[in-house]
């Protein structure tokens, strides 16, 4: 399932974060990439430990805790501290996945990588190419979101980013672990939430129906979550 979510950040929140970016001295993207990664990426990040990805990141985090969509498709247990790249004329990061555990040396925090994150930090306007390409049982896709939004797929897909043919890319990349570690079981609690919203919405959230299914929508996760 591979989900966009729509003003993680708004446009000045946006505006801020490259601000204090685009002062900032930038490394090698290889250096947080696996053995097979480093072969086919090309790109610049922010230093991960550094104390300025460290801030946007936590800035991100709490954003993202606070959009309800988000928490909904994903149910987030553990969010890896987020990191930051751009890629210029020529830089791409070609087909490959993420690797399956992550460890964060500063904070000792070990995840399954269950999900990906791309948060989109440059308009659509201001490059071409670098779009997210991600292929699932139904084909590849391809993501070019506005500036704060975010795209949430399996960490498990193949994807890569295209290469930049004008202007320069910049994201924010995150990996979680999710209390729903089954793709399938997460996707279907989901809908299963979005149906109780639109139905509650029409037929009041007092309705013992409405209120009978959200009993379900309790127990499904008490069921699968992972603690
Ligand atoms: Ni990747």
């Amino acid at each position: 399932m591979l989900i966009c979510i729509p003003e993680i950040l708004s446009k000045e929140e946006v505006a801020g974060i490259r601000r204090l970016m685009d002062a900032a001295d930038w490394e090698d993207g290889r250096s947080t990439a696996g053995a097979q990664s480093a072969m086919v990426k090309k790109n610049e990040q922010l230093p991960p430990d550094g104390d300025l990805a460290r801030k946007l990141g936590a800035h991100i985090v709490s954003a993202l805790t606070r959009n309800a969509t988000f928490v909904s498709a994903a149910i987030p247990m553990q969010i890896f501290p987020p990191l930051f790249n751009r890629y210029g004329v020529g830089q791409k990061f070609g087909i490959h996945v993420d690797n399956a555990v992550r460890g964060d040396p500063l904070t000792g925090l070990r995840i399954r990588t269950d999900l990906s994150a791309t948060l989109f930090l440059a308009e659509p306007d201001e490059y071409d190419g670098g779009d997210l390409v991600v292929e699932d049982y139904y084909g590849s896709h391809e993501v070019k979101l506005p500036a704060g939004d975010l795209v949430l797929y399996p960490s498990k897909s193949l994807h890569m980013v295209t290469e930049v043919t004008r202007g320069a890319r910049v994201a924010s990349f995150m990996w979680m672990q999710s209390m729903i570690r089954d793709d399938h079981a997460r996707s279907m609690i989901f809908d299963l939430d979005n149906s109780i919203q639109s139905l509650s919405d029409r037929i009041g959230r007092d309705d013992p129906d409405a209120v009978r299914l959200t009993g379900v929508y309790h127990n499904l996760i008490r069921y699968w979550a992972e603690t």
